[in-house]
């Protein structure tokens, strides 16, 4: 445990304890969360881990393994959006969005380890968040109910860090179970676990990290996000998960916002597909559920427009090789693909994957597992 070894380095004596936030992949339902519709994501094996102790005095003291030049002290006191930036601002964001919830903080000493890729669309800040989230209150004592955490680590990475995005990642952080995938009804905030145990099925899932940079903070995220708020706006519907039959589309003369809205309602639509095969699976739910991610991963690229070509070429070379389905997931421009395979799939899959990468002359992509994995806890002591 690597947190708990460079918390000794750098603050001494031994942390309090050490808690565990994991990424996420998204089945399912992309771009839908603001939409206040529905998103399927399970949590990843991969994670964010931090070593942790209280200290008296109302400061901060932070490091990450991953950002070794870039240690930070934050005073409690006075803490506000801007005050904080860089990676440290997420952590500093969540202990504002605490205390700006009425929840009284102690000082503490916190140092972060994470496997999640950063810049992958594998959620490495929520999880970020969210293992900050159970740091502090933990440390300060303090009982709040998950969904009320992965609001307040929304909070800190929307107007704290200044990016505008749902709830989903915080919540699968948060909520998910292994073995699971998450139904979250966005609008009514709504859970429901969904058993999601491809393995058991012949299948396996397949996380390809393009390597092509992501960044949620470059404004086109915003930009698809208003967008959809405006489409849902010229529609006279609170948000777009209002919109229920598809010939309403035709109201939108903006050809850019008809199709934007189309991606978010047919989505919508896919997750419930999705979890209405994974509850009474027929034989070839697999193949089924290939085939609408797929079609989602068609959907992002025409409708939306956020995929890159590096998932372009993942999901061909994916689907020629025998994978079921294949689409990019996150919020887009950069990141990772998610591939269903049959089990006996996988090393054609990803040696189709890498050779295409090759012809391109492009970086290697990075494979990893994606196992649907738990929600963030407590590792050590064991609760
Ligand atoms: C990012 C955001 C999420 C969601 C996805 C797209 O991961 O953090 O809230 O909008 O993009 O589905």
């Amino acid at each position: 445990m690597k947190s708990a070894e460079l918390f000794r380095a750098r603050f001494g004596g031994t942390p309090d304890g050490v808690w565990l936030a994991p990424g996420r992949a998204n089945l399912m339902g992309e771009h839908t969360d603001y939409n206040d519709g529905y998103v399927l994501p399970f949590a990843l094996g991969q994670s964010v881990t931090a070593a942790a102790a209280r200290r008296a005095g109302r400061r901060l003291r932070l490091c990450s393994r991953q950002e070794p030049a870039a240690s930070a002290e934050i005073a409690l006191d006075g803490l506000a959006p801007g005050r904080v930036t860089g990676w440290a601002a997420y952590p500093a964001g969540v202990a504002w969005a605490l205390e700006a919830a009425g929840h009284r903080l102690p000082g503490a000493c916190i140092a972060f380890d994470s496997d999640v890729p950063s810049g992958a669309g594998l959620s490495s800040s929520a999880a970020l968040e969210c293992a900050t989230a159970l740091v502090l209150t933990e440390l300060a004592e303090l009982a709040v109910p998950r969904r009320e955490l992965a609001a307040i680590a929304r909070r800190a990475e929307n107007e704290f860090v200044g990016v505008p995005t749902g709830i989903m990642d915080q919540s699968a952080s948060l909520l998910c179970r292994s073995g699971h995938a998450l139904l979250l009804d966005c609008l009514s905030l709504e859970t429901s676990q969904v058993p999601f145990d491809p393995s058991a099925a012949g299948a396996s899932l397949l996380l390809v990290n393009t390597r092509a940079k992501h960044d949620l903070a470059d404004g086109e995220y915003g930009e698809r996000r208003a967008e959809c708020e405006e489409a849902a706006r010229l529609l006279g519907i609170p948000s777009l998960r209002y919109l229920t039959n598809p010939a309403d589309l035709d109201r939108l003369a903006d050809p850019v916002l008809r199709r934007r809205a189309r991606h978010v309602i047919t989505d919508d639509q896919r997750v419930l597909d999705v979890v209405t095969l994974l509850s009474s699976p027929p034989a070839d739910a697999y193949r089924e559920i290939g085939r609408l991610l797929t079609q989602a991963h068609a959907s992002l690229r025409d409708d939306f427009e956020i995929s890159w070509p590096e998932a372009d070429t993942t999901v061909e070379a994916a689907l020629a090789a025998g994978a079921f389905g294949a689409r990019m997931i996150g919020g887009g421009f950069g990141g990772s693909v998610l591939a269903l395979v049959p089990a006996t799939a996988g090393v054609p899959v990803r040696a189709a994957i890498t050779e295409a990468f090759g012809r391109s002359g492009w970086r290697r992509p990075e494979f990893l597992d994606a196992a649907p994995s738990d929600s963030a806890r407590r590792l050590v002591p064991a609760s």
